[in-house]
């Protein structure tokens, strides 16, 4: 708020004249006096309308401070004294709000201060646009990328302690919201040949020093370096200190600031191996040595560096030994290799020394780029700072000074461009009167240099290219034919020239007439410099290292890229450039700074006026003001004036109908402008003066907060309004509801009274009527009960006389039947016998009996003897003869059943009902055996060949024949046998052979033995002492085994007549030989599957397992 009472205005406290626009008289002289008086005050920015100049103070200024910051932010640009500040935010603001693209154009010799303005100007921005983590980190790594830059790119001059020996443009980029998004950096042509020589009171670039000062001595070791400066030939000695720098100190800074902007650690270390290489390279010394042809070889005197530079790079060392003794030209498939001369060796050190800190310098800028680019892709705006290297002349001016002073000159090119000629050119157009201002255009000198046919640049690389000898020389005699008659060139010529007597004119040496001044340049080096030529044994020695810093910046030297074509001159990447650079600025809106230097001694306090004026009359500083007063401070289309101001007048407000141009006419009518201080162009309103813009500006401001409040006016009331009518709305619907509720309360309550009253009043009623009817009832009753009484009396009397009739009645009926039944016993006697009753009772039953037996014959059940039905039973008293008629008939239908059988199936059945009788619920294997019928001779001994012997030897008749296992007594393992039965002997014969192996006779056979498991085992008992009991009992298993049993026992039975012992039992005792064995059987696991096993477990038990 405090900020908005206080109007300041530039023309508060001014010193001198802050706006050379308003400097009366205007003359060289009393600008001058105006910016040294404005100096000696500590003012060092001045303004020409909307270009700052800068003095360059050399000490610190309290004028940089936050506080100022915050001063100059979001003010307006004439409110306050000059500033650099004021500049930025104008420019920042104009990005911001008007979505136009800014370039901030620096420009002054070296040492007036630009980078230092250029650094203000991004703090600026950097202070005042948004905050946040994410921001911030942008804005840091902006501004953290300066100090690396003047690391690798600055150097001690005569002119500067921090000279600038690059260009640099950065773009800084912004999003919608004017938050920074990133930046990209350009960089024009570093000054190389410094590494390598430095003029007298001059350093090489500060990174040198500062490697050397702060680095630890670990660090110092592992790069190979020493502490001592003078170890050095790249680094010259007079001037390694400067005045109040700490290089140590700067070194820090430097990592500290590459580790911000994103640098990896390796990536430091790289760069910092690339720096101390070149270092070193500088101490690699040549000797000549003769050879036979009587040519002059150069060898390295010392090879102890060279090695060393090896190892840290990573490159053979003999590779790079040959780069520096031959040179190989490759021509057509020809390659040509000769040897080198000490000072051709001496060139091509220099050159890769030059290269390789050079191409590091490109590839920072790339890095740094990398890490500071956008990383979104949306539509971004862009404000360019251009802090390029200034204008320079030296005692010795070479190629870099050519180069330096072009990109000078294209700048002032496109600063009159866009200020002066673009200026009048408008008034002009737009029908403005206006009287023509004389100023220098500096075109005719641009065109000297950069003209494609003619042009000085044109000229050298025409003579680089041209086959044959070329020297500096030749190129000099070439631009002395060429640019004779131009009136800005001058040179000292042999013959026939206009300047011949120009004596002040060394030889080898030609002169431009700058537009800031005359530079005598030495043509020596500009051919070999433009060239810019490394051996290509260098870059393909260079590609070849171990080093990945390194050998990506040769990547010509890869042999499988070899491009015999020439790379572009320096001269013409230079041109190049600059021309993308103009292209570029001309698309941006420009901001000036134009910087001035005070004095040579870089000392504060002393403004030479010489010197001053000498600037003031290059930067055109006259003519500018000149143009700005004639002039109008502002111009504006009409439609986007009318649009700003409408507010101001009655007529344009809200809505202007006719042309904007009139409507403007209008506004300013009723604003009673002078009309002096305005004009109406075809397209513009020109406005004179800017206080004339700051009164529009002011009463608009005034306008708004009038507006404002009317708008907040209308909208309080709105708002008001609407709440009351809300209010009114709701209290009604209140207000309905409550009397709605106290009526029904008050209705309720009189309700309640009405119906107490009348209920009272119907109780009264109700209470006489009840007394009266009681009345009445109790006279009804009374006549009642003497009625009853009366009739009670009468109906008692009644009764008893009916009682006696009824009496009388009943002893007529009695006496009567008496009578009639004597009187028809009487007459029917003589018909009836005295035994009828038992006769009918028989035949009764008779006819119950026969009707029994003839419903039954319907009724009988099926033959089948398993058929368990039979009808039940009509009658109790037939219940005897039921149950001996079912068992009749089931005795009859069985027979009738067996009656069918022949006699071998009776046989068979026999031999069923045998083993029935066996094992039925003693064997569990014997359900199972109940389906199978009984084969008896399974193997057909007749009919197979192999059995012939068998069958011979055999004679009876063959009751079973059956494969069996005869279970080994001794481990339990079985082996097949032929079981043979016939009548009176028991056989075993070999299955393969059908050899008999043991002959029993049935008379021997004393028991057979089995488990009551599910299992097939069997056990055949001897008799004791019988011949063939001598091995034992036989132990067997079959698959027919109750089959077996039952026909050994018939068999025995029918031969022997006596019973064979069947045992059956899941332990029982076998003789095998001397010894009992006990076998016993146990339910075994499943893991055998469903077969039983059989195992001999010691000497007196056998075990079988039954699954
Ligand atoms: N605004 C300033 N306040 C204080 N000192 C300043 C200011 N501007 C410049 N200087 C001093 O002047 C010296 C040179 O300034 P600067 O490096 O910006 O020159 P330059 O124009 O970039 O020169 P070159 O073209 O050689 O790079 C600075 O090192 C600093 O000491
Ligand atoms: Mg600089």
């Amino acid at each position: 708020m405090a900020k908005m009472e206080v109007k300041t205005s530039l023309l508060d406290n001014m010193i001198g004249v802050g706006d050379m626009v308003l400097l009366e008289p205007l003359s060289e002289e009393t600008v001058i006096n105006n910016l040294k008086k404005r100096f000696d005050h500590n003012e060092i920015y001045t303004y020409i309308g909307s270009v700052v100049i800068s003095v360059n103070p050399y000490r610190s200024l309290p004028i940089y401070s936050p506080e100022k910051v915050e001063d100059y932010r979001n003010r307006n640009f004439y409110e306050l004294s000059p500033h650099i500040f004021a500049l930025s935010d104008e420019a920042y603001r104009s990005l911001r709000d008007q979505d136009k693209d800014q370039c901030i154009l620096i420009t002054g010799e070296s040492g007036a201060g630009k980078t230092e303005a250029s650094k203000l100007v991004m703090s600026y921005v950097a202070a005042v646009c948004g905050k946040g983590a994410e921001v911030n980190q942008v804005k840091e790594q902006l501004l953290q990328s300066n100090p690396v830059l003047e690391a690798f790119g600055n150097a001690k001059t005569v002119r500067n302690d921090n000279s600038s020996r690059f260009g640099k443009y950065m773009d800084i980029e912004f999003d919608f919201k004017g938050d920074p998004l990133g930046g990209v950096i350009s960089n024009y042509l570093l000054e190389k040949s410094r590494v390598v020589k430095q003029p007298r009171g001059e350093r090489n670039f500060h990174v040198f020093y500062q490697l050397l000062s702060g680095a630890s001595e670990e660090l110092l070791n592992k790069l190979k370096l020493e502490r001592d400066f003078s170890r050095y030939n790249y680094l010259s000695l007079d001037s390694a200190k400067v005045n109040g720098v700490d290089d140590a100190a700067n070194f820090r800074t430097v990592r500290n600031a590459m580790q911000i902007v994103g640098f990896m650690d390796h990536e430091v270390e790289s760069v910092l191996e690339v720096v101390a290489a070149v270092l070193k390279l500088g101490n690699i010394e040549f000797k000549p040595e003769s050879r036979v042809n009587g040519l002059d070889e150069s060898k390295i005197k010392d090879k102890n560096e060279l090695k060393e530079i090896c190892e840290l790079t990573g490159i053979d060392q003999s590779v790079l030994e040959r780069a520096f003794s031959f040179r190989t030209v490759e021509a057509k498939q020809e390659k040509v290799s000769t040897t080198l001369n000490v000072a051709q060796a001496y060139y091509a050190r220099d050159a890769l020394a030059k290269n390789l800190y050079s191409r590091l310098f490109s590839w920072l800028v790339n890095r740094i780029n990398e890490s500071i680019k956008a990383q979104t892709k949306v539509r971004k705006k862009v404000m360019g700072v251009l802090d390029i290297y200034g204008f320079e002349i030296f005692e010795d001016n070479s190629f870099e000074q050519f180069i330096i002073n072009y990109c000078n000159e294209k700048l002032q090119q496109i600063f009159i461009e866009l200020t002066l000629k673009e200026e009048q050119e408008e008034y002009i157009r737009e029908d403005i009167e206006w009287t023509h201002i004389e100023y220098f255009n500096n075109a005719i000198i641009c065109d000297l240099i950069e003209n494609n046919t003619n042009g000085i640049l044109a000229m050298l690389d025409e003579e680089c290219l041209r086959p044959g000898t070329v020297t500096d020389e030749t190129f000099l005699e070439k631009l002395n034919q060429v640019c004779a008659t131009h009136q800005h060139f001058e040179s000292r010529m042999s013959k026939c020239s206009r300047f011949l007597n120009d004596t002040s004119l060394p030889h080898s040496c030609f002169r431009i007439q700058h537009y800031a001044g005359k530079v005598l340049y030495q043509v020596e080096g500009f051919v070999d410099k433009n060239n810019d030529l490394l051996y290509r044994d260098l870059s393909q020695a260079m590609w070849k290292a171990g080093h990945a810093l390194i050998k990506s910046l040769f990547p010509e030297g890869n042999p499988a890229k070899i491009n015999l074509k020439r790379p572009p001159t320096a001269g013409s990447q230079f041109k190049a450039s600059v021309a993308t650079l103009m292209k570029n600025l001309q698309t941006k809106n420009p901001n000036y700074i134009r910087c001035i230097k005070p004095n040579d001694k870089k000392a504060a306090h002393i403004f030479n006026e010489g010197l001053v004026c000498h600037q003031v009359r290059y930067l055109g500083l006259l003519e500018n003001v000149r143009v700005r007063r004639a002039g109008y401070a502002f111009r504006q289309a009409y439609e986007p004036c009318l649009e700003r101001y409408k507010m101001l007048c009655k007529q344009t407000w809200p809505h202007w109908k006719g042309p904007a141009r009139a409507g403007v006419e209008v506004l300013f009518n009723e604003l009673e402008i002078p009309v002096e201080e305005y004009s109406f162009g075809r397209s513009k309103i020109f406005i004179r003066n800017p206080r004339t813009l700051f009164k529009l500006e002011d009463l608009r401001k005034q306008r708004l907060e009038d507006l404002a409040t009317l708008i907040q006016k209308i909208y309080r009331g709105w708002k008001c309004r609407t709440h009351f009518l809300l209010m009114r709305k709701s209290q009604i619907v209140i207000a309905a509801w409550y009397r709605r509720y106290a009526q029904q309360k008050r209705y309720q309550q009189i309700k309640s009274s009405a119906l107490v009253i009348q209920s009272y009043i119907r109780g009264w009623k109700a209470r006489k009527i009840l007394r009266e009817l009681k009345h009445q009832k109790r006279c009804e009753e009374a006549a009642t009960t003497i009625a009853a009484y009366w009739h009670g009396t009468q109906a008692r009397r009644e009764l008893k006389r009916l009682k006696e009739e009824a009496r009388r009645k009943h002893a007529v009926a009695v006496i009567w039947a008496y009578w009639l039944g004597l009187k028809v016993r009487r007459e029917y006697r003589k018909f009836f016998r005295a035994n009828a009753g038992k006769k009918i009772y028989e035949f009764t039953l008779q006819r119950i009996v026969q009707k029994y037996f003839l419903e039954m014959k319907n009724k009988v059940p099926s033959l089948s003897p398993i058929d368990k039905n039979w009808p039940s039973r009509p009658y109790l008293f037939l219940d005897s003869t039921h149950k001996e008629l079912k068992r009749i008939f089931h005795l009859w239908r069985c027979k009738k059943y067996r009656d069918q059988f022949t006699d071998q199936q009776k046989l068979i059945y026999e031999e069923k009902l045998e083993a029935s009788e066996l094992f039925k619920d003693k064997k569990a294997l014997y359900p199972s055996s109940v389906g199978q019928p009984f084969q008896g001779p399974y193997l057909e001994i007749n009919k197979n060949p192999k059995y012939k012997k068998l069958k011979d030897a055999i004679e009876e008749k063959i009751i079973i024949a059956e494969v069996v296992n005869k279970i080994n007594r001794a481990n339990g393992k079985s082996t097949s046998r032929i079981f043979l039965l016939t009548n009176n002997n028991l056989l075993l014969a070999d299955q393969k052979s059908g050899q008999i192996k043991s002959e029993v006779p049935l008379v021997d056979v004393t028991k057979v033995s089995m488990s009551s498991q599910n299992d097939g085992f069997f056990a055949v008992h001897l008799k004791e002492g019988s011949e063939a009991a001598s091995k034992g009992d036989f132990l067997f298993s079959s698959d027919h085994l109750i089959e077996m049993a039952t026909k050994l026992y018939r068999t025995t039975l029918s031969q022997t007549k006596q019973k064979l012992n069947i045992e059956i039992s899941d332990e029982f005792l076998v003789q095998f030989r001397q010894d009992k064995v006990c076998v016993k059987f146990i339910q075994g696991n499943q893991k055998n599957g469903s077969v039983p096993t059989c195992k001999r477990k010691n000497n007196r038990l056998l075990e079988v397992a039954v699954p």
